[in-house]
This record gives structure tokens, sequence and C-alpha cells, in this order.
């Protein structure tokens, strides 16, 4: 027989912060976040992102600041993206060995060598159409952009990036990263695929942040279609299958469902990428006073671990590890 009230009272575990936390199911901890960071070429360059109120473009020098702070707080990784000073059709600014993302990597390796250095592989930001490959007509050209994808990510892993993040949605794309690599002697750099990357309309700010966005149409030629469930466990499958240590799925708070899928699928380590629109309602319902901002900030982060991430990208990153810090008993 199964006990029943007045025998159960499930409040009587709720009583003291000491017993809710004997029975706490979850946990987040700084070493569980990734901070994403934008630089750009020049020194001593902060440029704010309206879009994302405490995010900002920077230089390299600048970006050092606040990659050391991370690390100081016990932040698992960073996250880049470069903004280069001139694009082209085919985005041949990705592979520049003297990029800001390739030098902002020698710069970390040098004074955090601690730190998990990641970049992001994609080429909408080095191209003039903003498209995340090579245009033939109207249409990404996926083919003809494998080399492109895996000459930048070659570039990342000669610069020191510990983890290349391919974030395009090219078919075949993380096969061919793979084997680039090996061929250049970096059979160690690790491959964390985006490879659940839906055609969200929660990547609004980022456009702003990354100068990404397209000049005509739109991502969902390559990325998901927001309905489909199962079609992301076949995304995830294949890059396995290419050779992907990691995974990733994204947005990260409308999606907890494939999280938790796929991270049941897959037992593979997998990241959750809590995009820059769920990072900007947050702040903008907590500037207008409407919610808790700090409060809503852990709510999300500690749902999207629930759901079954190993690891959070998030702009929070610096702020939230702050607060764990303060809340060690
Ligand atoms: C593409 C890329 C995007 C994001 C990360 N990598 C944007 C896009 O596909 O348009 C979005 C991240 C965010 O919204 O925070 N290189």
């Amino acid at each position: 027989m199964t006990p029943e009230f007045p025998q159960v009272r499930p409040r009587r575990l709720r009583r003291t912060a000491a017993l809710r936390r004997l029975v706490r199911e979850t946990w987040l901890a700084p070493s569980q976040l990734v901070l994403p960071l934008f630089v750009r070429s020049g020194r001593g360059l902060r440029q704010p992102v309206e879009s994302m109120p405490g995010v900002s473009q920077t230089s390299v020098d600048e970006m050092l600041r606040d990659a050391e702070a991370a690390a100081e707080l016990g932040i698992g990784g960073v996250l880049l993206f470069g903004i280069p000073d001139r694009k082209d059709e085919v985005g041949s600014g990705a592979w520049d060995p003297r990029g800001p993302v390739q030098e902002a990597v020698r710069e970390l390796k040098r004074a955090v060598p601690e730190l998990v250095v990641i970049t992001d592989v994609c080429m909408c930001e080095y191209t003039d159409h903003g498209h995340c490959g090579v245009l033939e007509g109207a249409d990404v050209d996926n083919d003809a952009t494998l080399a492109l994808l895996a000459r930048a990510a070659v570039s990342h892993a000669e610069a020191g990036a510990d983890i290349v993040a391919p974030s395009d949605m090219m078919d075949g794309r993380v096969g061919a990263i793979r084997r680039a690599l090996d061929e250049a002697h970096h059979a160690e750099t690790v491959i964390l695929s985006y490879a659940v990357k839906y055609a969200s309309a929660f990547y609004g700010p980022f456009r702003e942040a990354a100068e990404s966005a397209p000049r005509s149409g739109d991502r969902r030629g390559y990325q998901m279609d927001p309905p489909n469930a199962d079609e992301a466990v076949r995304e995830a499958m294949l890059d396995i299958a290419e050779g992907a240590d990691a995974i990733m799925v994204k947005p990260a708070g409308p999606y907890l469902d494939i999280v938790t899928r796929v991270k049941a699928d897959t037992g593979y380590p997998l990241a959750a990428y809590q995009v820059s629109g769920e990072y900007a309602m947050i702040r903008a319902a907590a500037e207008r006073g409407w919610i808790d901002g700090d409060r809503a900030m852990m709510e999300s982060l500690i749902g999207i671990r629930r759901a079954g991430a190993d690891i959070i990208v998030t702009y929070f990153a610096t702020e939230a590890a702050k607060r764990l810090r303060a809340e060690r008993p």
C-alpha cells in the first residue's frame, strides 16, 4: 500500500535551507559554464551590444581581462566569435592567421592556459552576404563550404584552440573538419558539434553582436525546423559517427525536451546554448522590474542542467559564477 496524507507530507523536506540542500537533485557549478566572447581587431576597445546589456564586442586586450576574471571565478571555458575588419564573398577572413579569433586564442593560451578555449567555426561573420557558407545562386552550397570550414577550424587549432565548435549546419562538416585536423597533426583537437541547431528567432540579438545577419533570405534551408525532435536525434547520431567528441543543442530554454532526449539517446557529453534572445528576455524584463533578474537567471540555468545538459553556454556565465561563489556555504 502506498502511504498517503497525512503520513506523507512532502513539505517536511522543504522546511529549512539545510533540508532542501540535503535532498537537492541537481547542482550548478562554475566549471559547467562557458562564456561567449566577441572579439575584433584594435586596442582598448569595448563596444556594448545594445540588445544584450552587459555584453560587449572587445579588442583582444580587453577580452583578456574578461577571460581572466571568468577563469578566476572557476568558469569552465570561453567560446570565441570573431568580427573581421573586412568581409568577402567566401569569408576568407575565417582562416586568417592574424584574424581576431586566432590572435585571441594565442593570447588566451599564453595568459590563462588553464581556461578551455573553444572557437565557433562558421562563415556567417566573415561573408559579405551573411550566410553560413558560400552561395550558389540564392542557396548555400553545402559541399563547397566544407573545405572552407575545415580551413577555418585548422587555423584555430594551429593557434592553440582546445575545442573547435562548428555551428554552420552543413551536412558532412564534422567529418571534413576531423579529417583536416588529423592531416594537419591536430588529432588532439576536440570537436564540439552544434549538432542540433534550430532556425530560431532567439538569435536576433546575437546577429547585432556578431554583425552576422543574412542580407537576404534566412537560415531555414540549413538550420533545423523547430517542430522536429526525432530529427534532432538523427543529427546528433550523424555527427557522432563523423567524429564529434561532444554535441550541442541550441537554443536551450525552448528546447529542453530535446536536451533530455539527445542526452538520453546518445550518452555523449552535451552542451546546451542559452542564446542571445533568452538572455535578452530575462535582462529586459528585469530592467523593467517585471521579474527578479538574478533569480530568473539562476532558475533558467538550473532548468537546463536538470534537463540533462553537462555544459551550459551562457552570457550569464560570469554573473552566475559570482552568485554561486557568494552562495557557497
Ligand atoms: C552562427 C551562430 C549563431 C549563434 C551562434 N553561432 C547565429 C545564427 O545562426 O544566426 C547564435 C548565438 C546566440 O544567439 O546567442 N555562427
